[in-house]
């Protein structure tokens, strides 16, 4: 699997391309998810802390200047761990973080989108990651445990947000795991930078989201880019269950795209993210150093025309 391109030095993060999020926040379109540096199933401390706390500072080195996190993942891990890893921050990072979940000792993620809930995980994000405010805040819409559905009003959660952005805490506000109709909404409220909802190479039902923000200079950041849900996991109709499905990740055409540019299927998957739309902003997410760069160095694959036909046939 190839980590570097051309002469062998580190790809940049800034191969990708650049975002102005809000007018004023200016994030390389590669980023970081940084989900991924909690123990197993995103609960308690990672089993290596010091290559956790290694994968963050080497993904500034390669240029990163976006990190998504949340005070969920862990529960209060993974934001302590970019705070021991690189605070004080450089003043060109940009940390996103989402409240609107929280977790169980059974490590399930139920809704917590009540304001006061909501009020206490900003605070709480606050101070586990030493800020005085926030770069960006997503509202994560929550149906599991009480709370919001598809056809739900956010105006309550998102009101709450609102608020603390007048307060100063948060400088700008993001919704995520929403419809049209809930995103729509909350820009009745307060102004939205960024849309956070489940893309990738083979789940696309965003397409029109997607288009309608990049129309209005809305950032649109894919969750599972390497779609480790949905690629591997389907909910059947009328269940919960997830079953295990064979990856996509393996599909032939994947494969014949990555062995034209030398790249892993990983690789590939990345790139055409980064090739769909000017707007949409990459998080993958790892443990791994090795994983990292060679996300990192998807910003340097140019897939031509030929390529982008092939991997349309993987639409679901
Ligand atoms: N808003 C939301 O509701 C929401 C939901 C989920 C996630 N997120 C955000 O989105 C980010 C990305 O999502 P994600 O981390 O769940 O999924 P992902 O980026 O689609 O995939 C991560 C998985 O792929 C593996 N991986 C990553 N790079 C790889 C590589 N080059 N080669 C082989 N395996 C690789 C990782 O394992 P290793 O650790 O071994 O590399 C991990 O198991 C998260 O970190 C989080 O910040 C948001």
């Amino acid at each position: 699997m190839a980590t570097t391109f051309g002469d062998g030095t580190d790809v940049h993060a800034g191969a990708a391309g650049e975002f102005s999020l809000g007018g004023d926040l200016t994030i390389r379109r590669m980023g970081y998810g940084a989900m991924q540096l909690a123990g197993p199933g995103v609960w308690g401390p990672p089993r290596d802390r010091e290559t956790a706390l290694a994968v963050v500072r080497r993904a500034l080195e390669l240029g990163v200047n976006h990190i998504d996190t949340s005070d969920y993942y862990g529960p209060h891990v993974v934001n302590g761990i970019i705070k021991d890893a690189i605070h004080p921050y450089q003043d060109d990072l940009v940390i996103v973080t989402k409240v609107g979940a929280r977790r169980t000792p059974e490590k399930d993620w139920p809704a917590a989108l009540k304001p006061a809930e909501l009020v206490q995980a900003v605070h709480d994000n606050l101070d586990h990651l030493g800020l005085d405010r926030i770069d960006v805040v997503n509202l994560r819409i929550v149906e599991e445990g009480g709370g919001l559905g598809p056809n739900d009003s956010i105006e309550e959660p998102f009101t709450a947000l609102a608020e603390l952005r007048e307060q100063g805490l948060i400088r700008h506000l993001g919704v995520s795991n929403v419809t049209a109709a809930q995103f729509a909404e909350a820009r009745t409220i307060a102004p939205v930078v960024c849309v956070q909802n489940e893309y990738n190479v083979v789940q696309r039902d965003d397409e029109e989201l997607l288009r309608l923000c990049a129309a209005e200079g809305i950032a649109f950041m894919s969750f599972f880019p390497l779609g480790t849900y949905t690629l591997r996991h389907e909910k059947p109709a009328g269940q919960d269950a997830k079953v295990p499905l064979a990856t996509p990740l393996d599909n032939r055409a994947l494969d014949v795209v990555a062995e034209r540019h030398g790249a892993s299927a990983y690789q590939i998957a990345l790139a055409w993210l980064l090739h769909r739309s000017p707007n949409l902003v990459c998080i993958p997410g790892t443990s791994s150093v090795a994983h990292l760069e060679q996300n990192i160095a998807a910003a340097a694959v140019r897939l031509t025309a030929e390529d982008l036909a092939e991997l349309d046939t993987l639409q679901a």
